[in-house]
């Protein structure tokens, strides 16, 4: 049996949700129950019908029109809440600044004012790679106000991946800044832009935000300082209201190739599944709470849970720039002092690492403010769980473990804070109105406690709708292996008590950090270095970030291996790809291990970068050397 906590007496009693008559619903009328979920929405003209379509086709509240940036914004300012703060940001060297809702609606409109002047409309792509500043939501809302799809770019990737990005997005405008300051030091997006745009591009406009003050270049005709292109005026810039199934942005997402995955979120579903789930997941109470999701927008736990779902609900968020180490290893539990956090919504890697560092910085702040605590991004190991509850809620908070992807918009598994007994370590169950499924390998539902693959067999609000410009790839990927379902990639197990738990990916995908990186896009970086012939990347497991990057290496013959050049792969891969996909290990190695028919195979370097046993290897053609290989990767260690 595991170790079972249910809600905190307190927090149950207060709870907005204290039983199962929400999953009633939805199982009863499941469409009937999203409609009604929809209608908590503004629509300028409302939907007629609530879905059409199957899994690979879906369209959710058709005929339907509405504006997200209106419904993030306008409709609270005209409720009378526009004095209610919307983000207190919180900056790298000391800056802050609390924005209103009537502030923020303010500064979008200028600056959709601004993005119209330069020839956006409805349906076009505008690019964004920026900090945690508050021109970062500003920018994606200004966007949505117009009809026009965000692309937003984390700022920790690389001007190669910035490049492809655009590329295949044709995105007609850049919005960046001169620079981001990470812990006190300065990464050079500008700089990084420049080389994402030279030679062809379909950028024809870049706007950039002035945050470091470092000197950049200025391309005449192309460039301009947002400052100056913003008008300082307010402009009344009306809401286009779009079409439900507009597309609202595109996110790149790793996939099992080397290409990363343009993932298509359209508008009325998406923002009615991220609201939603806003209330149910964190028991938000947005005249009240104090919600601080720590990830960064660039990824989609930013988009959802610091953009779309907490605005939608008129909340008040912390916007977060820093890193949980600088200047001081109590940086979060400052921040949640500062503003009397009540929500926070972080990564199993960042516990680990609090944990790792002592309990006396969380001890040196007043963290009483807390009252849920929330976890995305990969497993959580039990003791790291634990720890969460006992040390930073001092056992007074809940602690949710929210199972989703970038493919499924929001949140899909958790325990409901005020209602399941959570186990440490287990996403536990659907939350109402998602066909969760765990199957087995012939594509039939588990019929009781066992191991299986985690599918989804309904669509749903806030799905993908596609892969920009890969319609293919988009069926291939996520409806072949298991017809009439969509397969999330990760493995799943059933307990005695019908719970959920998260196994894992099954693909070569690694997970990072809670940052997802294939396999197959690290080799690709490797080989473009002229050092190397051929290479092989597995995830390992690791201590703090879940899994790292182990690389397997073989030289063209004039190279000589060492801890130069692994250095210099290292940094060719971060380059290549942004600083974290670098392999944490590279082993050089005269040849890799292969079946006889060619293939690499995965398992046995996984074994070897693991350290464990290697069993039967006689499929092999190169069976000699492995022995060799798994001494020096032990070595490596
Ligand atoms: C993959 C999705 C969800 C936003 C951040 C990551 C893993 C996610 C959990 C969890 C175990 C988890 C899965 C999933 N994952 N949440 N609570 N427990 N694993 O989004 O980059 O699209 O990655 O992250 O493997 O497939 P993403």
């Amino acid at each position: 049996m595991s170790d079972v906590h249910p809600p905190p007496a307190d927090f149950a009693a207060r709870a907005q949700i204290r039983d199962t008559s929400l999953h009633e619903e939805a199982l009863a009328d499941r469409e009937a129950f999203w409609a009604r979920q929809a209608r908590s929405l503004d629509w300028a003209t409302p939907f007629e019908r609530t879905v059409e379509g199957d899994l690979t086709d879906a369209r959710w509240f058709v005929g339907g029109e509405l504006n997200a940036a209106y419904n993030c914004l306008d409709r609270h300012v005209e409720a009378g809440l526009g004095d209610r703060v919307a983000y207190h940001w919180e900056g790298e060297n000391d800056d802050r600044r609390s924005i209103t809702y009537a502030q923020l609606l303010d500064e979008v409109q200028r600056v959709a004012a601004t993005l119209r002047d330069l020839g956006v409309r409805r349906g076009d792509r505008v690019a964004i790679y920026l900090p945690m500043v508050p021109e970062l939501p500003v920018s994606m809302l200004a966007c949505a106000r117009l009809g026009a799809a965000h692309s937003v770019v984390f700022g920790g990737f690389s001007a190669t991946s910035l490049r492809d990005r655009i590329e295949d997005a044709g995105c007609r405008v850049l919005i960046t800044a001169d620079g981001g300051f990470r812990r006190g030091g300065v990464v050079p997006l500008k700089d990084n832009a420049d080389e994402a745009l030279a030679g062809d591009t379909p950028v024809e406009h870049v706007l950039v935000v002035r945050r470091t003050g470092a000197e950049v270049r200025m391309q005449d005709g192309r460039d301009r300082w947002y400052h100056e292109a913003v008008p300082a005026e307010p402009v009344a810039i009306p809401a286009v209201p779009v079409d439900s199934e507009q597309l609202l942005f595109l996110l790149y997402t790793s996939g099992t190739t080397a290409k990363p995955k343009g993932v298509m979120h359209t508008t009325g579903g998406y923002l009615t599944h991220v609201a939603a789930t806003t209330r149910w997941t964190f028991d938000l109470r947005p005249d009240t709470d104090v919600f601080w999701c720590a990830a960064d927008i660039g990824w989609v736990t930013g988009h959802s849970y610091i953009v779309y779902g907490p605005l939608a609900n008129a909340a008040t968020s912390v916007l977060f720039e820093g890193t949980p180490d600088h200047p001081g290893r109590d940086r979060f539990w400052e921040v949640v002092e500062r503003y009397g956090v009540t929500i926070l919504y972080t990564a199993p890697t960042a516990i680990r690492s609090f944990m790792k560092w002592g309990r006396e910085h969380v001890d040196a702040h007043d963290v009483s403010s807390l009252r849920l605590l929330g976890t995305v991004g990969e497993p959580i190991n039990p003791a790291a769980w634990v720890w969460y509850r006992d040390v930073v809620g001092g056992g007074r908070c809940p602690v949710v473990d929210t199972w989703w992807q970038t493919e499924t918009g929001g949140q899909m598994l958790t325990p409901l804070p005020g209602v399941h007994a959570a186990k440490p370590g287990c996403a536990m169950q659907p939350l109402p109105g998602f066909g969760v499924e765990v199957v087995d390998e012939h594509g039939q539902p588990l019929p009781g406690p066992g191991d299986g693959y985690l599918t989804i067999r309904q669509p749903w609000p806030g799905m993908l709708r596609g892969v920009w410009g890969d319609p293919q790839r988009f069926r291939d990927t996520y409806f072949s292996r298991f017809p009439g379902r969509y397969f999330a990639g990760d493995g799943a197990r059933i307990d005695e008590d019908g719970d959920i738990w998260i196994l894992g990916r099954v693909d070569d995908v690694m997970n990072v950090a809670g940052h997802r990186i294939s396999t197959a896009e690290v080799e690709s970086a490797l080989v473009s270095h002229e050092a190397v012939a051929e290479a092989a990347v597995v995830g390992r497991s690791d201590e703090t970030s879940g899994q790292a990057i182990a690389a397997f290496v073989t030289l063209r013959g004039e190279h000589d291996d060492g801890a130069d050049l692994e250095q210099t792969l290292r940094t060719h891969v971060g380059k290549v790809l942004g600083p974290i996909a670098k392999p944490k290990t590279i082993l050089f190695t005269p040849d890799l291990p292969k079946t006889r028919s060619g293939k690499i195979m995965r398992r046995l370097l996984r074994d070897i970068a693991e350290g464990r046993d290697l069993g039967d290897t006689t499929t092999l053609a190169n069976a000699e050397m492995m022995t060799e290989l798994s001494e020096r990767a032990a070595a490596a260690r």
